[in-house]
């Protein structure tokens, strides 16, 4: 067959997965020039005022950027793409999965597989609104001193009410791309007082409609017992806490493993027990980085910068948290590290994020070794945790 019927033949397939309301998703891959830095073109059904628009996350180096466009206006402009900047097309929709592939002559080739998902996702309205915490009625915000009772956020409760919704925000856009199923099981590692953990429940139970079921495990008793006592109080039927080490707490079936701020290795046994569940998400805010800081001995012309107390912390981190992405990702996890919210509303605002795809990065862990003999390091905790060197 020729590329003209063969991506026709897609196309109609885009078409009629719309029409039918079976589309779930579509990838564009291999842009054939990358010279402005796109590298990925994700594609979403989304609804504005009772509309449907096709919504383009235009993947670049180092930024998303997001555009709407009509259906005819958007199927347009991928037929226009398809063998041109795009070589690689990738339509899942609930009834089988397409895959159309241009070889280097430009030549196309259909592949049909079943369909990965068996229900297509909900349509997002409005995501800017679906990323808020609504503090309007809101007990847990009140009980843990964030609002007033009328929902207004206290003064003292702003900084905490920023991270939680920022975090929040992340984890929408995350679980809408990952998840098409109801039920998810979710574990808050060193969840404390529950600021997350409660905002992260009323946000997919109320907002986005799925079947949480979240436990937050902490070591202190007396904040589990108030956490508990809360989530029943707020008739979250699904959402629990347990006073345990995590250290010895045997994970089953996870679906997106989160930690803010669980202090020094405590982030590091989150995410090995993730990685050992094979949650398809680990989302974790570090915080203190003792632990590289202490194995640090470089004794490179780096010492002389290493010296100041200050440096040394910040390339401790930078080090700890470099070599966690680095360990998913030799673990079949695709990373990304970067800032989740302004310094201004807390200095430990770096976010590791990983989607689980199977694909494992095999040099990961030579560069692990490399950047450890470089600094003088013996051990990561987490590869110690993984059972590495
Ligand atoms: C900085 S607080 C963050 C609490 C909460 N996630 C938040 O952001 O508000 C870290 C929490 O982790 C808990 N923690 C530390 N190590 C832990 C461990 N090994 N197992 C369970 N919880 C732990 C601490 O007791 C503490 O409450």
């Amino acid at each position: 067959m020729n590329s003209t019927v063969e991506t026709t033949g897609f196309i109609e397939k885009l078409r009629e997965s719309i029409g039918q309301d079976t589309f779930v998703k579509m990838t564009l891959s291999k842009i054939s020039n990358q010279a402005d830095g796109l590298k990925n073109i994700y594609v979403r059904l989304i609804n504005l005022k009772g509309l449907d628009y096709f919504s383009l996350t235009m993947r670049y180096t180092t930024r998303d950027e997001v555009k709407n466009y009509p259906i005819e206006e958007g199927i347009a402009l991928i037929t226009l793409w398809l063998g041109d900047r795009v070589l690689n097309a990738n339509l899942m929709t609930t009834k089988a999965d397409y895959t159309l592939l241009f070889n280097k002559k430009r030549k196309a080739r259909m592949l049909v597989s079943k369909a990965t998902f068996s229900s297509i996702p909900e349509k997002a309205h409005d995501r800017k609104k679906k990323r808020t915490i609504n503090a309007q009625g809101n007990i847990y915000l009140r009980e843990l001193g964030i609002s007033t009772s009328e929902g207004k956020i206290l003064k003292e409760g702003q900084r905490k009410f920023k991270q939680i919704n920022k975090y929040i925000e992340i984890l929408s856009g995350l679980v809408q791309d990952n998840f098409s199923k109801e039920e998810l099981n979710i574990l808050d590692v060193g969840s404390g007082k529950g600021y997350l953990t409660f905002a992260f429940y009323d946000y997919l139970k109320n907002t986005l409609q799925k079947n949480p079921h979240i436990m937050g495990i902490e070591l202190r008793q007396k904040l589990v017992d108030f956490t508990n006592q809360l989530a029943e109080k707020c008739g979250f039927e699904h959402l629990r806490f347990i006073a345990k080490d995590i250290n010895d707490f045997e994970i089953k079936d996870l679906d997106i493993l989160i930690a803010l701020h669980a202090c020094d290795t405590a982030t590091d046994i989150a995410i090995a027990k993730g990685m050992q569940s094979k949650a398809k998400l680990i989302v974790v805010a570090p915080c203190c980085h003792k632990q590289i800081r202490k194995e640090m001995d470089c004794q490179s012309e780096l010492a002389a910068i290493l010296k100041h107390g200050i440096l040394e912390e910040r390339q401790a981190e930078l080090i700890t948290d470099g070599i966690r992405a680095l360990i998913m990702e030799a673990q079949g996890y695709k990373t990304k590290v970067f800032e989740f919210i302004s310094t201004e509303h807390t200095a430990k605002n770096l976010m590791i994020v990983g989607a689980f795809t199977g694909k494992r990065d095999a040099e990961a862990m030579a560069k692990v070794r490399t950047i450890k003999k470089a600094f003088g390091i013996g051990k990561h905790y987490l590869e110690k945790l993984i059972g590495g060197e």
